[in-house]
Order: structure tokens, then sequence, then C-alpha cells
């Protein structure tokens, strides 16, 4: 754990151009998640006291956007500038009593990576580590700049960096001599490089922990004259340099943790990294998935024992499957807690959204079905094709097994709702409740007119339609009685 205070500045003003969006870029979405929600997420790892995003580029749109992602990572919107409401870190490396405040500080026009960071001074103590992280790197990992503070140790100037095979575009770290660890002199970004200095293969990642109040000096001293015609942040080795200063690197091999997005195309080949990173980890944990490179978590999902998923799965915001659960090929499953050994059939599309979804031991699901939220489902209930559920309670042992729509609906244990019924839950301005006692059977292609009680052990024969509450055991038949005209002649083909 860090010494020192520590602020984090979050570099999120330039255009990317590349990604050809009206959106900004660091709101796109990597693993269900905005780019800039990683990062932040990240910062609010670390025993940070405060967070400073540098926005620019759709400055408005990404503020808003961050007080959702500073609420999900635990760190307080310190909007009013002096540091705000706090709130806890609520994570595994922040200290128990860690806090840290969001900030924004706006660079208009953007004049490169140093003047973004000369934004962020009036918000930041001198006493205190800065660390720089930019808003489109999104894969670093908390231990790996806690690595990387720990260099810093609050007096040096610490560089991260990685040796590529293909440098190009990079930043290089210029060293004194030809070892790996000689003493640092520079990094020369790829347009002022001489062709030997467009040589060098390790690369500076854009992440630099750096003494603040030494920062704030080097910062003051920054001219554009390059061939950018920008204020560099990385300038800053040459004064460090000159200052007799230590600048040290930790360098690191995993490219990924330090991969920006630049393109469509560089945001998908960083989701699918970010995706076999946690196909692994559940597989880690036992979690037996078909095919990891078909699998797709937008939020949080935890599994017990013996879980089985096939291929092109797709789940996103709060997912618990218990043990033993197997899901089929194709599903969506979001915002939903599945019981233990129940069988999620191919094509089944489960959103429980705000209010939930719950699946109770043994059920069985699909295929193609659809539970919507407030679905609660008991234990042993069988969903089956082209039946949708929403905003009901089925008790245990309960079925609709095809073509059924049940909304705003309580149906007791052992109910067998049959093919093609429905609750007519919605009279034009207000929705109803239809509560189906226990044991009751109801016929195919029934209408239950909400709202309407079905007594306990009745029976609705198919094709009614229910207005009145039927008593407990009773036949129920709501529909027009049949005729049969015997010895009828259909109508004979006129001929012409
Ligand atoms: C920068 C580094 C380069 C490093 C590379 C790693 C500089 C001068 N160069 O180059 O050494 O190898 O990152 O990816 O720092 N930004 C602002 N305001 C600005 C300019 C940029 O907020 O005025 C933000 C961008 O939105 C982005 C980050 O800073 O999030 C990096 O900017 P970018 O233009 O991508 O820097 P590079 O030229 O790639
Ligand atoms: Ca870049």
């Amino acid at each position: 754990m860090a010494t020192f205070p520590l602020d984090v500045v979050i570099m999120a003003a330039g255009k990317g151009t590349r990604m050809k969006s009206r959106l900004p870029k660091v709101l796109h979405r990597l693993g269900g998640r905005a780019l800039l929600a990683h990062v932040i997420g990240c910062a609010g790892q670390l025993a940070a006291r405060r967070a400073v995003v540098i926005t620019g580029h759709g400055a408005a749109e990404v503020e808003a956007a961050c007080a959702g992602f500073a609420a999900a990572a635990g760190v307080a919107d310190g909007a009013d500038g002096a540091g705000g409401v706090q709130a806890q870190a609520g994570n595994a490396l922040a200290q128990a009593d860690n806090k840290l405040a969001l900030d924004f500080a706006r660079q208009e026009p953007q004049l490169g990576t140093g003047h973004a960071v000369q934004q962020a001074l009036p918000l930041l103590a001198d006493d205190g580590v800065t660390l720089v992280l930019s808003g489109d790197v999104p894969l670093t990992q908390a231990t790996t700049l806690q690595a990387l503070l720990s260099q810093c140790d609050g007096q040096r100037l610490a560089l991260l960096t990685l040796t590529m095979s293909d440098p190009t575009g990079y930043g290089r770290i210029v060293r004194a001599g030809p070892e790996a660890d000689a003493q640092i002199s520079a990094i020369v970004e790829q347009k002022d490089a001489s062709d030997a200095q467009r040589q060098i293969r390790e690369i500076y990642s854009g992440i630099m922990a750096v003494p603040t109040r030494l920062l704030r000096g080097w910062l003051a001293r920054l001219d554009n004259c390059n061939a950018q015609g920008e204020f560099y942040l990385t300038d800053i080795v040459k004064f460090a340099v000159a200052d007799g200063l230590a600048v040290v690197a930790h360098q690191i091999t995993d490219a990924a943790q330090v991969a920006g997005v630049n393109s469509p195309v560089q945001l998908a080949e960083l989701e699918r990294v970010h995706q076999l990173r946690l196909a692994t980890k559940l597989m880690e944990q036992g979690v037996r998935l078909a095919d990891p490179a078909r699998f797709d978590q937008r939020g949080e999902l935890t599994c017990g024992q013996d879980v089985e998923i096939d291929v092109n799965c797709v789940f996103d915001g709060r997912v618990s499957l218990g043990e033993g659960v197997r899901v089929g090929a194709n599903c969506v499953i979001a915002n939903a807690a599945i019981g233990a050994g129940a069988v999620i059939h191919p094509f089944t599309h489960i959103d429980g959204e705000k209010l939930g979804v719950q699946v109770g031991a043994g059920s069985l699901i699909g295929p193609f079905a659809r539970l919507r939220p407030g679905a609660q489902l008991g234990a042993e209930v069988h969903i089956g094709n082209f039946v949708e559920v929403k905003n009901s309670t089925l008790a245990d042992g309960a079925k609709a097994n095809h073509l059924a729509y049940l909304g705003d609906a309580t149906v007791g244990e052992r109910v067998n709702y049959g093919a093609g019924s429905i609750t007519a839950n919605y009279d034009g301005a207000n929705k109803h409740r239809t509560v189906i006692e226990a044991d009751v059977h109801i016929g195919s292609n029934c209408v239950l007119v909400a709202p309407v009680t079905i007594g306990a052990g009745g029976t609705v024969g198919g094709g009614s339609t229910i207005t009145k509450d039927t008593a407990p055991g009773a036949l129920s038949v709501g529909r027009g009685k049949q005729v049969s005209i015997a010895n009828w002649s259909r109508p004979a083909k006129i001929k012409r």
C-alpha cells in the first residue's frame, strides 16, 4: 500500500476520430461497460483520494455518464470541485477507510497530453503522487498500477513500459546504453524520432506515476516545438533527467493491459481479450464452457459447482447460476438468479431488468422461452417454448409448456396452464392481477380476464374466456355452445 497520498488523472478529452461515431470514444462499451467506467473502476481499487477526469470532446456527455460509473465503482462524485461527497471505495485492494472523490477538468481546445494534465493541476495537491491514466485504456489491472506506484515511491518519475515487436506509433523509451535497465534519458514520439530511435522497441504505455510537486514544475516548462505542435506530457522525462531526478520504468509483458482503443477494430480485439480472461476465470472455478471463444459476460456472473454453458450465450447485469445449472446454446440471461439444477434450454431470453427474475431449483425453461422482470418461479417449474412470463409468481411444480402468456399472475402449486392461454392483464388503462390457485388445470386457448381468481383444484375448459371468479373444484366453461348440423353439404363451385 502506498504511503503517500495518491491522485489519479484520467485523460479523456481526445476526439477519437477513428471511431467514426457520434458517441465520445471513452463512452464506447467493452464488456458491457464504458471504457472510462473500466478506468474509473480501476482507480477506485487503488487507495487514491481523488480522480480527475480531463474532458473535452463531448465533455458534458462524458461528465454526465461518469456519475453512474462512479456509483458503480464506489467512487464519490466530487462535482463541486472541492472533493464533494465522499463515498466508500468498495473493493478488495482499497483500504477499508479509503475514499476517492471524482472531479472533472475541461480541456478546450486539446493541445496535447501535457496540456491535458495541466488542466488538472489546480485540483492536485503537492504532497501527493499523480498517476496518469487514459480513459481509452480499459484493461489495466490495479496490481500493475500498484507495482508502478511502488517504483515511484513518492519521489521518482515512474513510467509503465512495454517491449513490442511492432512499436510503430508509440513513444519510444530512450536509454543511455544498450542494457535493458540503462538510465532512461527521454521519451521520443514516433513523429519526432530519428531512424535509430524508431528501432527502439521499448515503448511508453501512456501511464506514469509522478510526484505532483515535481510534475507541476515540469509542466510549466513544456513547449510545443515538436512535429505535432503539441504539449507532450512525455517531455517531462527530459526535465527530470536534467534536474538529476531518477526516472524508472516498470516493464510489463502483457500488452492488453496498456492497449488503447482508437477504432472499432481495436475495440472488438480488446473485447475478445477481455472475454477470454473472464471465461478463463470461470473455467478455473470449474465452470464448463462449451467454447470460451463464444461466450460473453457483460456484468457480474457467479456460478456454483458443475455449471455448464453451451455456445453463444450472453450474460448481462447481475446473474447467478446455482449448482449444476445447464444453459443451452444461444441464451441471453440478464439480471436473474437461476436455482440449482435448473436447465435453461436453447434460445431462451431472460431479463429481470430492475425487478429481477428468479428461477427455482430443478426448473426447466425453454427452448424459446421469455422470462421478463418480476418472473418468480418456484422449484420444478416448467416453462416451455414461446411462453412469456412477466411480473408473475409460479409456485412449485407449476407448468406452462406451450405458447402462453402469464402477466401479473399468481399461480399456485402444480397448476397446469394450457397451450395458447393468456392472462388479459391490461384493460387499456390499468393492470390487474390473475390468481390461479393450487392444482388448477387451465385448458388450451383460454383467456383469463383480470382481475379474476380461479379456485383451487378447478378446471377451465379449453377455449374459455373467464371473466368471473370460479369456485374451488369447479369446471368452468365460457364459450359458445357447439352446434352440429347433420349431413351438411358444402356449397358447390359455380361453373361459368
Ligand atoms: C501518447 C504518448 C506516447 C505513448 C502513447 C501510448 C504523448 C505525447 N505521447 O501518444 O508516448 O506511447 O500515448 O498510447 O503523451 N488526450 C487528451 N488531450 C489531448 C491529447 C490527448 O485528453 O490534448 C488524451 C486522449 O484522449 C487519449 C490520451 O490522452 O486518451 C492519449 O492521447 P493520444 O493522442 O492517443 O496520445 P498518443 O499520440 O497516442
Ligand atoms: Ca493513443
